[in-house]
């Protein structure tokens, strides 16, 4: 247990060795699920609880912080790392009502059968008491799913947000101290979770703008006890003309065609003054991959023919990108065969929910020779011209 301000703690868990989220998300850095204790003069109220493996931490903390009675448990967000353990906390204290919004209510009945009679349903700006403190709803939509909400509290000006503007970062610091590191954890966290409903979270900003906010308490990683700087760094990942100069260059090579009409396109670029960032598909960090799209200004990607197809990782990668939709302005494609494919037809469909240009495609039979060097340096040359209308250089 870990005080916030008076009367707030965090009570939740920190998950030091978890290594994969979603049975996809790599963690390198670990997580926790923070769940919030606020003690008003009336009342007291719980803010989510815990992933279930570590709801024996929550259940210690709250007996740790003298805990007998619950008069409210707010969920902010369905998902079970924060939702899975309120059957048992609604168990251990019968008299607590759940309170959240009427999606987020319709999920928690399909996801964890929890019985209608426990909820209390809010609007949009509800608040409710708890004698000298009072929450306030906010509906913050799509961060990352639809019935996502905050909760702010007016006399200590905090806003618990879960899963919006957290990072999976298991750490000892209660805030935001290591700010290279936790800015690398929460960049990641956007990439692979919040990037493609940056529309709508540019909404939500919006509508959290007039709050005087002295501290962030999301349900992942660190507290911020300066909010402007993680609401600054989401300004800047969701403003759709902030590119980098850089290129994603994504490869798979089986017999060395690809991988050697990679090395030229990253020499190219190179002297053109395009920074690069190469990743071979086989070994690669999906979650460094997606950082690198929050503010890449193109992607590459190569990939020899496998029975007729992308290779199966150049294919994750597509379908990575098709779904993260980053706000890279162009895509090139690169590869060689053997002797037939589908390759592109393939990939079009692959890329269908990107809004990004389609380059004209590079595709080689065998190993690169010397007019297939020139075409490579001449797909250079267009991503160059791209950067100069795309990139503030
Ligand atoms: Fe941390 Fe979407 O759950």
């Amino acid at each position: 247990m870990r005080q916030v301000k008076p009367d707030v703690f965090e009570v939740g868990a920190i998950d030091w060795d978890r290594r994969i989220f979603d049975e996809i998300i790599p963690l390198p850095d670990g997580t926790s699920y923070n769940s919030y204790l606020i003690k008003g003069s009336e009342k007291i109220a719980l803010l989510d609880t815990v992933d279930p493996p570590k709801k024996d931490i929550l259940f210690e903390n709250l007996a740790q912080a003298g805990v007998k009675k619950i008069d409210y448990v707010i969920s902010h967000h369905a998902e079970q790392d924060h939702s899975g353990s309120l059957p048992d906390v609604l168990q251990a204290f019968p008299e607590a009502k759940l309170v959240t919004n009427a999606k987020c209510k319709g999920m928690l009945v399909d996801l964890l059968h929890i019985d209608e009679n426990r909820f209390m349903v809010i609007e949009d700006g509800q608040e409710i008491s708890l004698g000298n403190k009072t929450l306030k709803f906010i509906l913050t939509p799509w961060v990352h799913w639809p019935e996502t909400m905050c909760t702010y509290l007016a006399q200590d000006k905090i806003l618990f947000t879960c899963d919006f503007f957290g990072s999976h970062l298991a750490t000892s610091d209660l805030f935001a101290r290591d700010m290279s590191k936790v800015l690398e954890c929460n960049k990641r966290y956007y990439a692979e979770i919040m990037m493609p409903f940056r529309t709508i979270i540019a909404k939500n900003i919006e509508k959290l703008k007039d709050l005087d906010i002295e501290i962030i308490a999301p349900s992942h990683g660190p507290l911020y006890d300066e909010p402007r700087t993680i609401i600054n760094a989401y300004k800047k990942w969701i403003d759709e003309k902030d590119v980098a100069n850089k290129v994603i260059v994504a490869y798979v090579s089986m017999h060395g065609s690809t991988r050697k009409m990679v090395d030229r396109l990253v020499n190219s670029l190179m002297e053109r003054g395009i920074g690069v960032q190469q990743f071979n598909l086989v070994n690669a960090d999906v979650g460094k991959i997606a950082i690198e799209m929050v503010d890449a200004a193109g992607i590459v990607l190569a990939s020899p023919t496998f029975l007729t197809a992308l290779h199966p990782a150049a294919a994750y990668a597509a379908f990575l990108v098709n779904a993260l939709r980053p706000k890279t302005k162009y895509l090139a494609f690169m590869g060689s065969f053997g002797w037939a494919g589908k390759i592109l037809d393939q990939l079009q469909q692959m890329l269908a929910a990107t809004k990004a240009e389609l380059l004209e495609p590079l595709v080689i039979k065998g190993l690169p020779r010397d007019d297939d060097y020139t075409k490579i340096d001449q797909l250079a040359d267009r991503i160059a011209e791209k950067h100069k209308d795309f990139v503030k250089l």
